[in-house]
């Protein structure tokens, strides 16, 4: 009993010591709104490695990242892996009943594609896989929350790893069958349809620097043939959707993409743009452009980098007109990941090795030291980067509907969470503040609702409203300050004083 109070001195001192630490400049001006629209959807988002467990249980199939945390333990940085996890796959209740005190009006979680297909091909077809997702999305009706489904987060099944992933362009068809299966048993009942989440990690580091599952090591090359294929069939989904399913199903269908918002120190536009490009704009030019293909910088920097060491063609797949007609048009909505922002600056020297997509992009990244910093040492406290994407977005695209599908803030892991809601109090003010200025934003995701797996960093990193009992076999999700907060934003649809208690 002593300990336990000692313990919650000690980290309410340490809250406290680290919220007078750059916590004044996490916050943002308000403008003229004070609340959000009627028709603002709230939630919160999850995915399935991250918090399912059970990762052998009833079929499942392995995914890649089953197979590189057992492999390479090493790799995560306690040794962890996402075997058990918050356990939602058995505990979908407590996360029904979390959801349900939050007030949200939208649940986005992610599906196991090797709980549907456990070796990713049709012919392995798994019914209680299948029985899971019907159960956790039914649940989720029956209390008037409305699910919002990613499609891949992520957990590739390892047998198609095993003809190169995204790398190869089988991998169009092969997720497609995926997609027709989830709209044919899901699809009477989701009407949000997500088909990739952040394909910027996906592709950069999986098959790229080789630093995350799957571990494929082909800078500049592997990268890029990931991006062109994961667009195909993107494109590909939302066509087949479309045509075979929409008429009856009336629901809608986009992609999620994670971005910085590049900051320039000089008000360096060429720079800013350049940043943007490379990061939003390589998945979100093909889609949502009028002109379609990517991004003309891109395609110019990597064809004379390719020519300049000695190739014949670009190391950026070419996409043909098909193709290009194919993706472009292919969302009805773009869904954003914002975490941070970066100051960027266009490098004098080269950057990378050669070839990479760090030579082609040159970019400088650094963060201003007076940002508040996350126990995560990439998440600053930025605010106002979140506005300067919704800026971008709204000018780039036409000011495409964009659904904020993650948000969120990393710390130890405490219940008085202090800079996590002064995070979200004043990224929620960025979004009111994009909708003032006229972005067509339809809702917000903070991202998570339960401490869970964080890929590379395991569980040293926590993102939770709720905090989870890992030491009880029942898993217990134990509220921290943030849930309050952001309860009481739902619940007002106003943003309240972090001191609301
Ligand atoms: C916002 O997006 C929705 C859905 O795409 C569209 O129906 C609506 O007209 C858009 N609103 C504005 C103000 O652009
Ligand atoms: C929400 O309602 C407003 C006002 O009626 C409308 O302009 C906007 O397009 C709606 N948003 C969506 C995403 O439907």
């Amino acid at each position: 009993m002593c300990s336990i109070v000692i313990i919650l001195v000690v980290i309410a001192v340490l809250g406290h010591f680290q919220s007078v630490t750059g916590a004044e400049n996490c916050t943002i001006h308000a403008k003229g709104n004070s609340k959000f629209p009627d028709n603002f959807s709230f939630g919160v988002a999850t995915s399935a490695y991250q918090i399912e467990g059970a990762w052998n249980a009833d079929g499942k199939g392995p995914s890649i990242w089953d197979e590189y945390t057992h492999k390479h333990p090493d790799r995560i940085k306690d040794k962890s892996n996402g075997d058990i996890a918050a356990e939602s796959y058995h505990h979908f209740d407590l996360d029904l009943k979390a959801l349900k005190d939050l007030k949200v009006d939208h649940y986005r979680f992610s599906i196991a594609w090797t709980r549907i297909f456990p070796n990713g091909c049709v012919s392995s077809r798994n019914q209680k896989g299948i029985d899971y997702y019907n159960s956790v999305i039914n649940k989720l009706l029956e209390n008037g929350i409305e699910p919002m489904v990613t499609m891949y987060h992520w957990d590739l099944p390892a047998e198609l790893q095993k003809f190169g992933g995204f790398t190869n362009s089988l991998i169009v068809e092969q997720f497609l069958m995926y997609a027709d299966e989830l709209f044919e048993s899901f699809g009477d009942r989701v009407k949000t349809w997500i088909t990739f989440n952040e394909p910027n990690q996906v592709c950069k580091f999986g098959y790229g620097t080789g630093s995350v599952a799957p571990m494929v090591e082909l800078p500049g090359v592997g990268d890029y043939l990931c991006y062109t294929n994961l667009l195909k069939a993107h494109g590909a989904t939302y066509r087949l959707y479309r045509s075979k399913f929409f008429e009856k199903q009336q629901g809608k269908i986009g992609i999620t993409l994670d971005s910085i918002y590049g900051v320039s120190k000089t008000n360096n536009n060429v720079d800013v743009d350049r940043a943007m490009q490379y990061t939003l704009g390589l998945l979100a030019h093909p889609i949502f452009s009028k002109s379609g293909g990517f991004p003309p910088l891109l395609v110019k920097d990597v064809q004379k980098n390719s020519f300049a060491e000695g190739r014949k063609k670009s190391r950026l797949p070419n996409l043909d007109e098909y193709w290009k007609a194919l993706i472009r048009g292919s969302a009805d909505f773009l869904g954003i990941n914002y975490y941070t922002s970066k100051y960027v600056k266009r490098s004098t020297d080269l950057m990378g090795e050669s070839p990479s997509m760090a030579r082609d992009y040159n970019v400088e990244e650094t963060f201003d030291p007076k940002w508040l910093v996350a126990k995560s040492e990439w998440l600053h406290c930025y605010p106002e980067g979140l506005e300067g994407l919704l800026k971008f977005i709204r000018d780039e695209y036409d000011n495409v509907e964009v659904k904020i599908t993650e948000n969120g803030w990393s710390d130890e892991g405490e219940l008085v969470d202090e800079n996590r809601v002064l995070y979200f109090k004043s990224h929620i003010q960025a979004v009111l503040n994009a909708i003032h200025d006229g972005s067509n934003i339809s809702s917000y995701s903070a991202w998570s609702l339960v401490d869970n797996f964080e890929w590379n960093k395991g569980y040293t990193e926590k993102f939770g409203l709720y905090s989870v009992n890992m030491k009880s076999h029942k898993k217990e999700r134990i509220p921290k300050k943030s849930a309050h907060y952001y309860r009481k934003v739902i619940e007002t649809r106003t943003i309240p004083n972090e001191d609301f208690v």
